[in-house]
């Protein structure tokens, strides 16, 4: 079992916070996420800037694309992104035609999918999986729990890299200990904090504490 990745996901409502942010966190996470929400606000400038201020590291642009796939995927790839999000519920013609532009293409789970879904995501190539509590569903009192490590479980042995994210905090990392998980994402637990270098380190520090380097 490896050790998962760290990934910040930059879910910044302008750049200048975003770069201010990754400026001091970049070096010590694994993977860098231009967010939805920054995607949505400053689109190609924001991936080429963290492309530019990072030239080694894994840049993810997670736009959730839903259509237009092949074009969204070369507009992210042109301006930098490695990795692409799709929503799970986009359709396969979709998710082939962005998996063609960009390194790797990553499919979101929210809300309802199915496992035959997951086959067909796999028959098609898609490595990649990103297990989802949405900030809605957490706001309504969802938590992490079996139900989520179980889900996980099952999508490892379908063949998929599994990333998780949604209000992950330092403690919540311990509950997939023993579970081969491909990468940790968290946005306000680094950006919201009074001292985002010394969270990210601390995030970093319990993944090596749990699974090793
Ligand atoms: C929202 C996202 C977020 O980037 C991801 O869930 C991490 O955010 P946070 O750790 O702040 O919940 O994809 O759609």
């Amino acid at each position: 079992m490896s050790r998962p990745n760290l990934q910040i996901a930059l879910d910044h409502n302008d750049l200048e916070h975003a770069l201010a942010d990754v400026f001091k966190v970049g070096e010590v996470v694994d993977i860098l996420e231009v967010g939805t929400i920054l995607c949505l606000q400053e689109g190609q400038k924001a991936i080429r800037c963290v492309r530019g201020m990072f030239p080694n590291k894994t840049v993810v642009a997670d736009t959730k694309c839903a259509d237009a796939g092949g074009t969204v995927a070369k507009n992210v790839a042109d301006a930098g992104a490695d990795f692409m999000t799709v929503i799970c519920c986009a359709t396969i013609p979709t998710m082939e035609a962005a998996k063609k532009e960009v390194k790797e293409l990553q499919v979101e789970l929210y809300g309802d999918w199915t496992y035959k879904q997951a086959e067909a995501w796999r028959e098609i190539g898609i490595k990649q999986a990103i297990y989802h509590q949405s900030r809605d569903a957490l706001l309504s009192g969802e938590t992490w729990g079996e139900k989520d490590l179980s889900k996980v479980k099952k999508l490892i042995e379908m063949g998929f890299n599994v990333s998780v994210t949604g209000g992950l905090d330092v403690d919540t990392l311990k509950l997939f200990e023993g579970i081969d998980v491909y990468t940790f994402i968290t946005g306000r637990g680094i950006t919201a904090a009074e001292d985002p270098v010394k969270a990210a380190e601390a995030f970093k520090n319990e993944i090596i504490r749990i699974w090793g380097q």
